[in-house]
């Protein structure tokens, strides 16, 4: 059963702006779950819906990660930062990655984790444990699902690193094994929480850009130097993805922001995508210009194009843009835009323009609208750690929610939905750019009002 939330419990501008409130605007209001136009169809449900069903309330969140690799061990030291949350286990197929972590926990004062390093299988010893309330997954994308079925399916809540799968059946997998176990499955989805992606969203659901139209989020960053390191990811194995797969390999970091600032889930919902790449060349002539004749990567045929941009068109019919290029030289960003019939917002550098306050075809600045910022801005943030800070933040509200026992801010249809393009850019690709449907991982309550990350300070 959809477990009924308290007024309290929803943020003033979800009951405003998303589900009902926009359904109504469409003559949509009330329509039962499953009622939905018949290209929505979806497999039958194993189990009860996920949506806004709260957290058991937790004294001391006990934390097991799987995977200490680069973004494994930044966030251990933030799960430390966090009153109430422990360690209780690590694993990571590396022992010398494990014992480090074990350390660091050490260091801090604490218990030794539990430790686990005997091979590719050794996290279901971590999984069986009964002292690990939630498991924190930080392997290579191909573990991302193994892993966090096993989880759910052990009693674990599980937070899971970009993107949640690689397929659409791994999605839905996830999806069905959530609602049957009762357990959730959350991409932790960073970027989310930065301040200006938070800001922006505060601002869109209280209206200041209108009627939303358009979005687009992206990640653009030059990884060329680490994914030729012998040493930075272990095995290489993200390289190797370049060599699998012509398709969008990152798309939460750009969608999960502005599919809040749609209320995608909550009122609105993706529903076709269409892809292209450009050609190939980026890894190819990296590798020309750094690495001697002998070197394996010698080998390695790239399919992945440099670029990948998909445009994604919603229920309401509004337009997501989408980039990915990982391959070439160019300074970070996630692009990070909303245009609305007020006006428009655009990141790297942040700029807005606003009417009817704006001087017409001139950036405004935006600075001068932090007093929007969200309250994880205004009261917790930065904190510590990489990313601005929005790690943190990202942590901090995960233990607050699971603290207080309320439901998460990103809960598996988000997940699902935001990775999904992983594996439909794929296929639009391979199809000539050929539309393709966006499953609907909620069957049919992507209209429910219910919390997401333009959450109300408990
Ligand atoms: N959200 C972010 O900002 C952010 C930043 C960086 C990376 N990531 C994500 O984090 C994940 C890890 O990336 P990374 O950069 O740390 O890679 P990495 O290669 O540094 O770390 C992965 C770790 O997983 C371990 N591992 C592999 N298979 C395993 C198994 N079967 N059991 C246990 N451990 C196993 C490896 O030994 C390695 O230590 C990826 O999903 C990546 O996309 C997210």
């Amino acid at each position: 059963m959809m477990v009924e939330l308290p007024r309290s419990a929803l943020s003033r501008r979800t009951l405003l702006r998303s589900g009902a409130a926009a359904g109504a605007g469409l003559g949509l209001a009330g329509l039962a779950p499953g009622a939905a136009a018949a290209q929505d169809a979806w497999p039958a449900a194993k189990g009860e819906t996920m949506m806004g069903v709260p957290f058991e309330a937790h004294e001391v969140v006990r934390v097991g990660i799987i995977g200490v690799g680069n973004r494994g061990s930044s966030m251990l030291p933030l799960f430390l930062e966090l009153d109430g949350v422990a360690i209780t286990a690590v694993c990571d197929t590396s022992a010398e990655a494990v014992e480090r972590a074990a350390r660091a926990v050490v260091e801090q004062g604490r218990p030794e984790p539990a430790k686990y390093s005997a091979g590719e299988h050794d996290f279901e010893n971590l999984l069986a444990r009964d002292d690990v309330d939630f498991a924190y997954i930080a392997t290579p994308w191909e573990w991302h699902t193994p892993m966090a079925v096993v989880a759910m399916r052990n009693g674990k809540h599980v937070g899971v690193e970009c993107p949640l799968g690689v397929t659409v059946d791994e999605l839905w997998e996830l999806v069905d094994v959530s609602e049957q176990t009762r357990r959730h499955c959350i991409q932790l989805e960073n970027c989310c929480y930065g301040q200006n992606e938070l800001r922006v969203l505060r601002m869109a659901h209280d209206g200041m850009f209108g009627d939303l139209l358009h979005g687009a989020g992206a990640y653009l960053h030059d990884l060329r130097e680490l994914l030729f390191s012998k040493t930075y990811y272990a095995g290489q194995w993200r390289r190797a993805w370049h060599t699998k797969l012509n398709a969008d390999l990152y798309p939460t970091h750009g969608l999960g922001p502005v599919a809040a600032y749609l209320d995608v889930n909550r009122g609105d919902r993706l529903v076709r995508i269409t892809s292209m790449s450009t050609p190939a060349l980026g890894l190819a002539a990296y590798r020309q210009e750094h690495l001697p004749p002998d070197d394996p990567a010698w080998q390695e045929r790239y399919a992945k194009g440099d670029a990948t941009m998909s445009l994604i068109q919603t229920e309401q019919g509004r337009v997501i843009h989408l980039v990915h290029d990982v391959s070439n030289g160019r300074p970070y960003s996630r692009l990070n835009q909303l245009q609305g019939t007020k006006g428009v917002f655009e990141d790297y550098p942040p700029r807005i323009y606003l009417e009817p306050t704006g001087t017409p075809h001139e950036w405004g600045n935006w600075d001068d609208y932090a007093e929007h910022d969200h309250w994880l801005w205004k009261e917790v943030g930065p904190g510590p750690g990489g990313h601005g800070g929005m790690d943190y933040l990202m942590l901090y509200r995960l233990a607050q929610t699971m603290h207080l026992g309320l439901p998460p801010d990103i809960d598996v249809y988000d997940s699902a939905t935001w990775s999904a393009p992983f594996a439909l850019s794929a296929r639009s690709i391979e199809q000539n750019s050929a539309p393709v449907d966006f499953p609907d991982f909620t069957r049919g309550r992507w209209r429910t009002p219910h919390p997401g990350t333009d959450s109300a300070k408990p």
